[in-house]
């Protein structure tokens, strides 16, 4: 009898080949087959990036957890490796949830992950525990002691039915992670852990927790230096809308900026923002490329609506494009990966003053990289500027910005849906050297909007049919702007 990970290995392999490859995005990562939720074990490993991600092979609904692999060399062209993980131990019989990759000094890859193990009768009598497996890359082996991190080594407080998505890391010689939990109070904390070898841990410090804001248990984490500030991203459920409009309510993702002392393991806390501005982004996790890169990708849903998204194919779930991070006055910028560029087509430029509405010859598809730059400073007339992308006569997604109030308005609910769902985002705007910048990059119905060079992000799926491809724009009072479109192939 096959054992559960050689089923689902000859299962999506079978599965997988059924779907032709234009029943996908061209450079977003959806599943083999089936669902797919967070990414996990984002690494460099032997000349390749491995990205694993949360998969239930079997259906387009989350399932008992296994983890897909693909495989890349640019950022952009996926190929699938067999389902890496399934869960067939004790340890992890209930599910082999979110966690992460690291190569070890002696060449082999190392993955921690959540197991999620029974431990009543009752189906939902379950913890969460961290597990450990290690491999060549393609085969991995669970560990005979897992759980390697168990309810005993949890502070005062913590909780084991809460407990989990650990991101681990080589330093000085040892190995390092932060884990997820929730504590009595509702509070999610994030935990610090050190190990020799990866399978002996202790429990070292609180390195944040929510203190009543931003959210309660606060899933994924991902912590590292960046351009002289530490980060630790998380993503918190439950989160309320900040009474700035900063905030949008329920699941998100936040990053928290400061400093951190590594001798003392304490971090300092100096600013939160958001990570993404949009409707469909969430658990993100990083990897530092070989020239020194920190590059992100998240899930590009949100489980508030994954129930009521339309199942078109036989693949749910996608990632972002993977983006690159950096830290501009105080704040936490992405910008997509330079490779990105490798994919530019039929490189257009206009320069206009728009008074009214316009399209541009060639200046249309579904697969696209377009900048447009608004002189603000030279259009001191403009009253309001839109852009709408995915258009023909039934459907558009407008991207609107207000001068007077600074801010930028996304709205798809002209884009086809038929879902009451959030529709409208809203984003502080504002020019930066009297210019403001708005890049979208479209694949299929994946929307990425990068403000002034990934100051603010916005990532929103859009439920359109593939032949509405029109992009126009309109001014209210003429504006000064100069537009870059790429076809990307
Ligand atoms: C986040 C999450 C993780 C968990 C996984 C389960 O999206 O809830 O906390 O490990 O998904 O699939």
């Amino acid at each position: 009898m096959a054992t559960k990970l050689e089923e689902a290995r000859i299962y999506e392999a079978r599965e997988g080949a059924a779907i032709p490859a234009d029943d996908r995005p061209l450079f977003h990562l959806t599943p083999r087959t089936g669902w797919m939720n967070d990414p996990n074990g984002f690494c460099y490993y032997q000349g390749a990036y491995h990205l694993f991600y949360q998969y239930y092979p079997y259906d387009t609904v989350w399932g008992p957890m296994h983890w897909g692999h693909a495989m890349t060399t640019d950022l952009l062209h996926w190929d699938y490796r067999p389902c890496a993980l399934a869960p067939d131990t004790v340890a992890d019989a209930k599910g082999c949830f979110s966690g992460t990759a690291v190569p070890t000094p002696d060449g082999r890859l190392l993955l921690l992950y959540t197991g999620v193990q029974q431990v009543g009768d009752a189906p939902d009598q379950v913890n969460q525990l961290q597990c450990l497996a290690v491999g060549d890359g393609t085969d991995f082996e669970k560990d005979a002691a897992n759980p390697v991190i168990g309810a005993d080594l949890l502070p005062e407080g913590g909780s084991a039915v809460d407990f989990r998505d650990p991101k681990i890391w080589y330093e000085d010689g040892r190995y390092l992670c932060v884990v997820s939990t929730r504590d009595a109070q509702d509070q999610g904390r994030i935990l610090l852990y050190e190990s020799p070898d990866a399978r002996r841990w202790t429990y070292r410090t609180t390195l944040d927790a929510c203190r009543g804001e931003y959210g309660k248990m606060w899933e994924c984490p991902d912590f590292f230096a960046l351009d002289g500030q530490q980060v630790l991203l998380v993503s918190p459920q439950e989160m309320e809308a900040s009474p700035d409009g900063e905030f949008h309510p329920g699941f998100g993702t936040v990053a928290l900026l400061g400093q951190y002392d590594k001798g003392e393991a304490r971090f300092t806390r100096e600013a939160v923002q958001p990570v993404d501005y949009g409707t469909d982004f969430y658990a993100p996790q990083t990897v530092l490329t070989p020239d020194g890169r920190r590059v992100m990708v998240a899930w590009m849903e949100n489980w508030a609506t994954v129930n009521e998204a339309p199942r078109r194919h036989q693949w749910f779930g996608r990632m972002t494009m993977p983006r690159e991070l950096f830290v501009q006055n105080g704040r936490l910028c992405q910008r997509p990966v330079r490779e990105l560029e490798t994919l530019w087509q039929n490189t257009l430029h206009y320069r206009d003053t728009l008074n009214g509405d316009a399209v541009y010859d060639g200046v249309a598809g579904r697969r696209l990289d377009l900048t447009v730059t608004l002189d603000a400073a030279a259009s001191p007339d403009c009253r309001r500027f839109t852009l709408c992308l995915a258009e023909d006569a039934r459907h558009r997604t407008k991207v609107e910005w207000s001068p007077l109030y600074n801010e930028l308005l996304f709205d798809r609910s002209g884009c086809g849906t038929r879902r009451d769902i959030p529709h409208l985002r809203r984003l502080q705007a504002a020019p930066r050297d009297g210019k403001l910048t708005l890049r979208l990059v479209l694949d299929g119905d994946c929307l990425e909007l990068f403000l002034n060079d990934g100051e603010r992000v916005l990532s929103a799926l859009l439920d359109t049919p593939a032949a509405a491809d029109g992009i126009s724009l309109h001014s209210e009072g003429p504006a000064v702007l100069d537009l870059v479109h790429h076809t990307l192939a």
